[in-house]
């Protein structure tokens, strides 16, 4: 790649962490997780390294976090406030050592002793101390300069305020720092992210009265200026501090030799969850100070330390309970309540259990401890149970067999592609009998791929509901704004956005009406091919009328699932009631078929067999774009049966008998050929 190109590209790069850091340090917002933010810092620093014309002032390489806020004052720390560059594997750990080796110029390798400290996931602070009292307390700010949140700091139970140890230096800035534990952090968690956010966010505030109400709490671990201090190593160090009166983290230990760390390592992670407070990983120290002090620091972090990251998405935790959600077609979703655990700066109390069959599966019960994984946006979910922890009273999980929403029987279905029952236990009411799955087909109805009604997302429906204005989508065309108007959080404007949204939507498009409705096994795609295929939404309110369901099968992707599915809800008296009050209100429009002109135009064409060097979608795709059509099975109507290996003998011999034309794969490209 060019210079120039690898530039902008790297400017790029630049412009975006410093963004990131502008929302986590300036508003306590950060935009992505821990891991994200290591592995934007490390692309960033790689790039440098390679090619070392890249280079800029808001690099990694160059600050520290962020300039301090307006709001307090700025100070200059005495000595620098560091950061630590990571370490993910051993391998990591074997490179470390071998720098400080080389460094130190020594001739044989070394194994060193190390401090090795859990990394408390909160906020870095300095604590000023002059003759004993706690004088000026910073936050990190920029690692050069700070802001005075002295005040704030105060209020913090574990900081003491007056020291009056004889050993105590004159002078001395104790670091460390500020964090809230997770059972503090429930009470308040409506208000933040996480309970980093949590702590940097009440850090901040202007009014320390309102620090006060937040239990913070503080660990110290090390110094920045000292006067004078006959300490020789980082444990003797941490063992001072808590004779001074501060707390350190009961889980430091001193470590000598790399497999040793490993070990510390993933015993740590292994007993994360039963610490209440967050750590991302462990960070090693050389113990000696006089070590330190000869390896002093590349950029901005030691050459003495380093953070050992945990790999971000997984945790452990305790099942606090499980519980049954309904949903919109019906199925129950157990759920587990889990004791709060920060994954990758998350707080994740809720993890899914899939379906019964899960449960059973893993023999899932309340009390144990589990492994959480949490994998981009998806649900949390369970990978693990240790059942060398499970209790010896611990009981089975019994699934209910009642729908906890209506009481209806619950069934499970029998698949017959699968040949066995479904995983998934249902609801067997069909329609708006149950509540929580009306709720839920409302949600459906209102959202984004169907009405995509604005202002009027899932909070907004649960309330309505409960306030009992909606019971039937078709509520929703009727609400009474006057009553809205008054209601808390509403206001003439909003009101106003909320009716015109809705009165927008009264002209909706054929198969966005189908998928709204939220029948089982007609999504999207399949609400376009019934929207396509019978172009008036009339014929859609007549299909159960007129016995025409069957009629659908005809539909390449329609298959008995979806007949069986569609005679199910158009045997739903409430059902019929929804459509036909809904078609009183709305103007739905017809479906206007686009005439296109392809070289297949007007052509049927069915597969059977697999196609060689092309899949079937692909095949579908192609046909599609020069204006053939695809049916599922053989009829009158068809033209063309295309044969792959292995065709169904039964649809060839069909075919043949209604003299349908049977043609291979080539033969298909020659009909298309005559496109190009
Ligand atoms: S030592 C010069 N010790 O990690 C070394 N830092 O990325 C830096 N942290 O700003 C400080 N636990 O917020 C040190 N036992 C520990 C720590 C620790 C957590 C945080 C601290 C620091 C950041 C460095």
């Amino acid at each position: 790649m060019d210079k120039n190109k690898l530039k902008k590209e790297y400017n790029k790069k630049i412009q975006n962490f410093v963004k990131l850091n502008k929302y986590y340090y300036e508003l306590s917002k950060p935009l992505v997780n821990d891991y994200e933010y290591d592995q934007i810092k490390a692309d960033i620093l790689s790039l440098e390294k390679k090619y070392d014309f890249l280079e800029s002032a808001n690099s990694p390489s160059k600050i520290v976090g962020f300039k301090p806020s307006k709001t307090f004052k700025k100070v200059l720390h005495k000595v620098p406030m560091l950061s630590l560059s990571n370490a993910f594997d051993e391998k990591d750990l074997i490179n470390f050592e071998k720098k400080i080796n080389n460094f130190l110029d020594q001739k044989s390798s070394n194994e060193f002793e190390y401090s090795a400290e859990p990394k408390i996931d909160g906020i870095s602070a300095s604590l000023i101390f002059k003759k004993g009292k706690f004088v000026t307390g910073l936050s990190r700010g920029d690692g050069k300069e700070g802001e005075d949140i002295t005040q704030n700091l105060m209020t913090i139970d574990d900081i003491p305020k007056n020291i009056s140890s004889k050993n105590f230096p004159d002078e001395i800035d104790i670091r460390g720092e500020v964090f809230i534990q997770n059972n503090d952090f429930e009470n308040i968690k409506d208000k933040f992210a996480n309970p980093r956010n949590a702590a940097s966010g009440s850090l901040r505030q202007k009014n320390p009265q309102d620090t006060k109400k937040i239990p913070l709490k503080f660990i110290a671990y090390t110094f920045g200026y000292v006067d004078s201090m006959e300490i020789k190593n980082q444990s003797n160090y941490l063992q001072k501090l808590s004779e001074w009166g501060f707390k350190t983290n009961p889980f430091n230990k001193t470590i000598k030799g790399i497999k040793n760390l490993m070990k510390n390592y993933h015993e740590i992670e292994k007993k994360r969850n039963e610490i209440d407070f967050d750590i991302d990983g462990i960070v090693y120290k050389i113990n000696s100070f006089d070590l330190q002090k000869r390896l002093g620091n590349v950029a901005n972090s030691p050459r003495w330390a380093i953070a050992h990251k945990f790999s971000s998405n997984k945790g452990i935790s305790t099942i606090l309970n499980i519980e049954i959600q309904v949903g919109r077609t019906g199925a129950l979703t157990p759920v587990a309540k889990i004791k709060p655990i920060n994954i990758g700066g998350v707080v994740v109390s809720n993890a899914t259990l899939h379906n019964e069959d899960e449960i059973m599966r893993k023999d899932i019960r309340i009390g144990d401890i589990v492994v959480v994984e949490r994998a981009g946006d998806v649900i949390p979910h369970i990978i693990e149970v240790n059942l060398k922890k499970r209790k010896k009273n611990s009981k089975k999980y019994i699934f209910p067999i009642k729908c906890p929403s209506c009481g209806s029987k619950t069934i499970k279905e029998y698949n017959s592609i699968t040949k066995k029952n479904d995983a998934v236990r249902r609801c067997s009411s069909e329609g708006y009998e149950c509540d929580k799955m009306t709720i839920e087909k409302i949600k459906h109805f209102v959202s984004k791929e169907a009405f995509n009604i604005d202002g009027l997302g899932k909070k907004i429906v649960e309330n309505f509901w409960k306030l009992k204005m909606i019971r039937f989508p078709q509520d929703i065309f009727c609400l009474n704004y006057e009553k809205i108007k008054i209601m808390d959080g509403w206001g003439q404007q909003s009101v106003a956005n909320l009716r015109y949204a809705i009165e927008e939507k009264k002209n909706i498009s054929f198969e966005k009406f189908v998928y709204a409705l939220g029948i089982r096994h007609i999504g999207f795609e399949n609400a376009k091919l019934i929207a396509k295929t019978l172009k008036s939404p009339e014929k859609f309110l007549n299909l159960s009328k007129e016995n025409k369901i069957d009629d659908l099968l005809n539909i390449d992707g329609i298959g008995e699932t979806q007949i069986t599915s569609l005679k199910k809800f158009f045997s739903n008296k409430t059902n019929l009631n929804v459509i036909q009050d809904l078609q009183k209100i709305l103007n739905i429009k017809k479906t206007i078929e686009n005439k296109t002109v392809g070289v297949l135009s007007d052509k049927i064409f069915m597969f059977t067999g697999k196609l060689t060097g092309m899949s079937r979608a692909e095949a579908k795709s192609l046909i599609e774009k020069n204006s053939g059509t695809i049916i599922s099975n053989v009829s009158k109507k068809l033209d063309y049966l295309i044969i792959g290996e292995k065709p169904t003998k039964r649809k060839v011999e069909a075919a043949k008998e209604l003299k349908i034309k049977i043609i291979d794969q080539s033969e298909l490209y020659k009909l298309l050929d005559k496109s190009s």
